[in-house]
């Protein structure tokens, strides 16, 4: 049973089971009797539903954040939710993340709106190496992104829950690391999970921490960064640039200043956006594994919040 695109969406995610999986019998979500589904995929589900779902065996989330899957009250915790990760969505993110990194280093904003005035702005910038990358979140997308970032010549470190020992990147642990992660940081990449430890924590406090005109790339999740202190920071020149292809709520409302900022390039939730059929490959390996008893290892931990 699938509920992610609505139903223009199922009709693509259901030809694509049809072809990899045929054994596979796929329904919408609103044509789903709730006792009949095994296997629920969902990115926004109406709260109460899956708890309705009692031979449910296991749930996928449409992406590798389940925030939108978790904040249900009815939420079954009991039941494994598997996080979408199939091999190219770390990738992805990390082409994502170079991008925005090369054009915050570049003056990329400052370009093209030099050239919708048709103005010829000639200047000089930074350069990889004497840019010092923090990334907060250094899982899947994390340290995948990482490795990419240091191949483009950054210094890049990482602040995690744990020590993560990655080749080349220095770990700062813990909430009594973030001020020294912070302090030693140019460019802030935020890739971490939506849980109540990490909501709201891109704001001005955290800036401040910043060397001043750092820059920043939130690909983690809206809830986490307070809009209206970003676009301060960027006023005050606290912070040089950023982009942030994540928001809360999302789309972004078409009156919110930010869309006209001039420091600021806006992305519509894309960073790492896999094709469906690659998910649905993964999913229906993933199920197929199920059924032989070997379960994906990306499943959500209700205590960590992700
Ligand atoms: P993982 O679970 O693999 O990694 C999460 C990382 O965050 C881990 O390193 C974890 O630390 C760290 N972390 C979690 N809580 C804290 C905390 N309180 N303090 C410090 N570190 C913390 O997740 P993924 O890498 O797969 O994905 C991360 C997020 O990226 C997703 O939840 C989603 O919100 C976002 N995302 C956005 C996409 C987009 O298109 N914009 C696409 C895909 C994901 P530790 O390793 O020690 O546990
Ligand atoms: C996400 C995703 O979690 O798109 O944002 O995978």
């Amino acid at each position: 049973m699938v509920k992610s695109g609505g139903r223009t969406g199922f009709e693509e995610w259901a030809a694509h089971f049809s072809e990899i999986a045929p054994a596979l019998t796929v329904k919408f979500w609103e044509d789903a009797a709730p006792h009949e589904v095994d296997y629920a995929m969902v990115w926004d589900p109406e709260p109460g539903r899956l708890a309705a779902m009692a031979q449910l065996r296991c749930i996928f989330g449409a992406g590798a954040g389940v925030d939108l899957i978790v904040r249900d009250p009815d939420f079954p915790a009991h039941i494994p939710l598997i996080r979408m990760t199939p091999a190219g969505a770390a990738q992805r993110m990390g082409d994502y993340v170079c991008w925005a990194a090369l054009h915050l280093l570049r003056g990329g904003r400052r370009m093209a709106l030099a050239q919708a005035r048709g103005e010829w702005e000639d200047f000089s910038c930074a350069s990889a190496p004497d840019t010092r990358v923090g990334i907060m979140g250094l899982g899947v997308m994390g340290a995948r992104t990482a490795a990419m970032l240091r191949g483009l010549g950054f210094p890049v470190h990482g602040w995690s829950r744990s020590a993560k020992g990655l080749p080349g990147v220095t770990d700062y642990v813990g909430d009594a690391a973030l001020g020294d992660f912070l302090a030693a940081t140019d460019l802030l990449v935020c890739l971490l999970p939506d849980t109540p430890a990490t909501r709201g924590i891109l704001a001005a406090p955290l800036f401040e921490k910043l060397p001043r005109g750092a820059t920043l790339i939130n690909a983690g999740r809206g809830a986490q960064q307070n809009l209206p202190d970003i676009l301060a920071a960027l006023d005050s020149g606290q912070l040089a640039g950023a982009v942030l292809d994540v928001f809360e709520p999302e789309p972004l409302a078409a009156d919110n200043p930010a869309w006209t900022h001039e420091r600021l390039t806006i992305t519509p939730h894309v960073a790492s956006l896999p094709p469906r059929r690659e998910r649905v490959e993964w999913v229906a390996a993933c199920i197929a594994g199920i059924e032989a008893g070997r379960w994906p290892d990306k499943i959500f931990n209700p205590e960590l919040g992700y």
